[in-house]
């Protein structure tokens, strides 16, 4: 299957943000784009959900279930949102899921849940399902203070594991950027051997002014 697995140092890092920005710059190319995410927790809180948001940019007509199986409302890790729903994730049924996601479209992004070592289930991560959906890996970092550590420690987790960095996004990347931002940048360039691309603040309520990624692990 062609396309991404975007996750992150951690949650609230900008996966989504990035996950449709790689959506929107294929879709803006005429690809037909599938979204997909495993999990989503929250749905308790106000805001528009991640597989809402996923939809707009890709100009997807999917429904809720066919981006998103397994939908809580509880802001938990999704191993206990499903626990606390009385269930338990199913490493198979999200393959599948994936699988049909992906059929007929051109390219399938997915975003994760939280970390990649985020439990979907009692004995398996977020990481699994990145390696069983064999996609290169997108990672959504903040450019601040202390994300070298956490995308250094990302990389690694992801690179132990046997799967491909394509992409490191810093996200979302200033207008005038600080000389620490700017030195995270070629500290994880030069530590993580791959070169951060950056994502300015886009206006969320409108895709189609936001630019390109400069280069996309989907193309
Ligand atoms: N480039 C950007 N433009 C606009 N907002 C951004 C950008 N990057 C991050 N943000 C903001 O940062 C916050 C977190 O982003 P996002 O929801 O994408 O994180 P996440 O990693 O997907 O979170 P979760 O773990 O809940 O799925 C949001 O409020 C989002 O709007
Ligand atoms: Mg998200």
């Amino acid at each position: 299957m062609e396309g991404v697995f975007v996750t992150g140092t951690g949650t609230e890092v900008g996966k989504t943000v990035v996950a449709a920005a790689i959506a929107r710059t294929l879709a803006a190319r005429g690809r037909e784009v599938a979204v997909f995410k495993p999990a989503v927790t929250g749905l308790d809180d106000p805001g528009e959900p991640d597989h809402a948001l996923l939809r707009r940019a890709a100009r997807s007509a999917q429904s809720d279930e066919q981006i998103v199986p397994y939908r809580y409302g509880p802001p938990a890790s999704p191993h206990l949102a499903a626990a606390l729903a009385g269930e338990e994730i199913d490493p198979d049924r999200l393959r599948a899921a994936a699988a049909a996601a992906g059929r007929g479209a051109d390219a399938l992004v997915c975003e994760g849940v939280g970390g990649l070592l985020v439990p979907l289930s009692s004995d398996y991560l977020v990481r699994d399902l990145a390696a069983d959906l064999a996609l290169p890996l997108a990672i959504a970092a903040s450019p601040g203070l202390g994300t070298i550590n956490h995308t250094l420690l990302t990389i690694e987790a992801a690179r132990s594991a046997g799967l491909e960095v394509a992409m490191v996004v810093l996200t979302p990347w200033p207008r005038g950027p600080t000389e620490v931002e700017r030195s995270n940048l070629e500290t994880i360039a030069s530590l993580g051997g791959i070169r951060p691309v950056t994502l300015p603040r886009l206006d969320l309520r409108d895709p189609s002014s936001w630019p390109a990624l400069p280069r996309s692990p989907a193309d």
